[in-house]
């Protein structure tokens, strides 16, 4: 290793140096150490200008409230994206492969909220019976959530289809919610839970300002 390749250090100048200034005045201590301090090239000032915002800014997203914030409508919004509902339906519920959600359409299938959700735990293949009695011919091609949701997620999409997409006031399915009680019974398999049950009518209610009866 000889080192050549190494990137050299500044060209030491050519020809004659004039010695008339140093001759004049030689450099004290502080001097030669003030030149041979690093300097922050001018280049580099609008960024060091901008460390204290960005200080500022990267502090703020540590103290970013978790998602869990969200409230239920939002997080449906969410799950309508993310299980791709909207890819089937339409961002806004207009229809596509699936019939349309919007302009009242779901809540004329479903008047109750929580056939919604026992429809979306099904989907087309467990699910005929159910489009049936709303009056539907099931053509198929609805896939079944409740493997792949968990019932929050489902309700919250519930309400993002009914409130956002369909328009539904929260009050008039607040009694229909008082039904979602009987889901972990009915589908033993999805390992629903009573506690979970309460706890999710009970954000409905706060969330909405909505009264859903109790429970027997
Ligand atoms: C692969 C496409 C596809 C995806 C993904 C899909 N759906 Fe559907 N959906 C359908 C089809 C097709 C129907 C009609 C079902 C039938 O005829 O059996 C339907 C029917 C429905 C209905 C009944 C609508 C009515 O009034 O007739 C609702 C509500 C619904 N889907 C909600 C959802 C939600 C919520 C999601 C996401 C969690 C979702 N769908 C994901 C294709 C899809």
């Amino acid at each position: 290793m000889t080192g050549g390749n190494l990137p050299k250090g500044p060209a030491a100048p050519s020809g004659p140096i004039s010695t008339t200034k140093a001759a004049a005045k030689p450099l004290a201590p502080y001097d030669v150490a003030s030149a041979r301090r690093t300097r922050i090239p001018v280049w580099a000032m609008p960024v060091v200008a901008i460390l204290p915002l960005w200080a500022f800014l990267y502090a703020g997203t540590m103290t970013k409230p978790p998602s869990t914030t969200l409230t239920l409508v939002e997080a449906g919004s969410e799950v309508y994206g993310a299980a791709g509902c909207a890819g089937c339906h339409g961002a806004g519920g207009g229809g596509g492969v699936g019939p349309a959600l919007a302009k009242g359409a779901v809540i004329a299938t479903y008047p109750n909220p929580v056939d919604q959700v026992r429809w979306l735990i099904l989907g087309s293949a467990g699910g005929g019976e159910l489009y049936a009695k709303a009056g539907k011919a099931s053509k198929g091609g609805m896939p079944a959530f409740g493997k792949t949701l968990t019932l929050d997620q489902i309700v919250e999409v519930v309400l993002h289809e009914r409130q956002t997409i369909s328009g539904q006031k929260p009050e008039a399915d607040a009694e229909g919610w008082a039904d979602l009680r009987k889901v972990p019974e009915e589908f033993p398999d999805l390992g629903y839970t009573k506690d979970q049950v309460e706890r999710i009518l009970e954000e409905i209610s706060a969330q909405e300002g909505v009264t859903i009866p109790e429970g027997e």
